[in-house]
């Protein structure tokens, strides 16, 4: 980021990068959740689940790489070490469930991180209204993802 680009933004860049690194450690957790079940699911409509888990966990690694170009954009750097990402989410990592035909519980999963990344992104889309319009426009953009992704899982939930 050249001086003028760091000059327009209104806020602690320290801080941004901060919120950031949280949002890129929510987002490998969710990856890596979604992900892994998408391998392990198992029942009756599980091809089903198994194609809406491997479309969301690809969507979260994107927001992963969105996120981490952003951060250095802003001078920062991304958690080097995975063992620092679960410490540094904004939730902790929300185990899959034992029992790999619980689409249910599967769906539940799925709507409490969403619901958590959704709160995540609109906090930091208020907070950089305006003042930092570079990260607004990506964190709008992640944002709105998340709540198709959410309405995509509600609807399953109501079949
Ligand atoms: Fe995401
Ligand atoms: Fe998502």
């Amino acid at each position: 980021m050249g001086k003028q680009a760091r000059a327009i933004v209104e806020l602690s860049l320290k801080d941004l990068v901060k919120d950031l690194n949280k949002a890129y450690a929510d987002e490998w957790l969710a990856f890596y959740l979604y992900w892994y079940m998408a391998q392990v699911v198992s029942g009756k409509s599980y091809e089903d689940m198994q194609e809406f888990l491997n479309k969301l966990a690809k969507d979260e690694l994107e927001h992963v790489q969105e996120v981490a170009n952003l951060i250095i954009k802003l001078g920062g750097l991304p958690i080097a070490n995975p063992m620092e990402l679960e410490k540094n989410a904004n939730a902790p990592y929300m185990m899959p469930p034992k029992n790999t035909s619980d689409i249910n519980r599967i769906i539940r999963i799925v709507l409490e991180a969403e619901a958590g990344a959704i709160e995540v992104y609109n906090k930091i889309a208020k907070k950089t209204l305006g003042k930092d319009n570079v990260t607004y426009q990506l964190v709008t953009h992640i944002l709105s993802e998340e709540v198709d992704h959410e309405e995509m899982f509600e609807n399953l939930s109501e079949r």
